[in-house]
């Protein structure tokens, strides 16, 4: 069996155990075979002096996702990203986050330093979360896509990713989501609902209410870069508004000074 086979049946106990009201539970024999290559090639003895003592799935998820974050590192799906990309950009936070944010793409300098959300828009989102009361390492920050948009040589600035590129790239973040189960979701701008809702909605109309993906609550609000386009008061409140929604979902208590926020 492949490591990447390997990968998806682990997911896919995670999926269960989140949708079902009693997860799956493996022994460490069974878990030690799954994360061996070769699943059968454990000699019986050392398979043998493996306690029985029953192991969540769950107790292993920076192993699963240090698995898919190699696959995504050598991941060339999309050739012209492989071949531009500075390195890949897979997420950073708490593999066991209660809440986590979905962007759109690396910038320029998330592919410099191969980690989300650390250019101006990303300054502005670890702003959010601190007001939010967490610490960036807290929650669990990934994006749609794992490389940089190539642009063309010369042009400034970023290019939204492609139907293709989103679709092409999708899985990875679905395993992702899989592995962290968070109890909630923030899409950040119309890009993020896109590549992991697959609808085109304007944010007019989707921001600022609950959605579900694969039944985990989701909070759809605007992109920091939004806000550092559009300073008005008004636009950034809204987005305080639905992080206040965030926190109330999340049984996170609420000050009143919280409440009054203007980011
Ligand atoms: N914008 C995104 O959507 N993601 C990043 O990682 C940085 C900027």
């Amino acid at each position: 069996m492949t490591q990447a086979a390997l990968d998806l049946v682990i997911a896919a106990l995670e999926t269960i155990r989140r949708e079902s009201e009693r997860g799956p539970r493996a022994s460490r024999a069974v878990l030690a075979r799954l994360q061996s290559n070769d699943p059968l090639a454990l000699p019986l003895e050392t398979l043998a002096s493996l306690p029985e003592r029953p192991l969540q799935v769950s107790q292993n998820k920076e192993g699963l996702l240090t698995a898919i974050r190699e696959r995504v590192r050598s991941c060339t799906k999309c050739e012209h990203l492989a071949c531009s990309r500075t390195q890949t950009v897979f997420g950073v936070g708490n593999p066991d986050a209660d809440l986590m944010f979905i962007g759109e793409a690396p910038g320029v300098d998330e592919d410099q330093q191969g980690e989300p959300f650390v250019g101006r828009a990303g300054q502005l989102l670890t702003k959010i979360i601190k007001a939010m009361n967490f610490a960036r390492e807290d929650v669990y920050i990934a994006n749609i896509l794992k490389c940089r948009p190539d642009t063309p040589p010369g042009s400034f600035g970023n290019r939204p990713p492609t139907p293709t590129e989103m679709q092409t790239c999708r899985p990875y973040l679905v395993e992702q989501i899989n592995i962290i189960q968070p109890s909630v979701l923030v899409a950040l701008g119309a890009v993020a609902v896109e590549g992991l809702l697959g609808i085109r909605g304007t944010m007019r109309e989707v921001r600022g209410r609950w959605h579900t993906y694969n039944g985990i609550p989701l909070m759809i609000t605007y992109h920091p870069a939004y806000l550092l386009r559009n300073q008005a008061p008004s636009e950034k409140r809204k987005v305080w508004e639905d992080m206040l929604q965030v926190l109330e979902r999340l049984d996170r208590p609420i000050s009143e000074r919280q409440r009054n926020y203007f980011l």
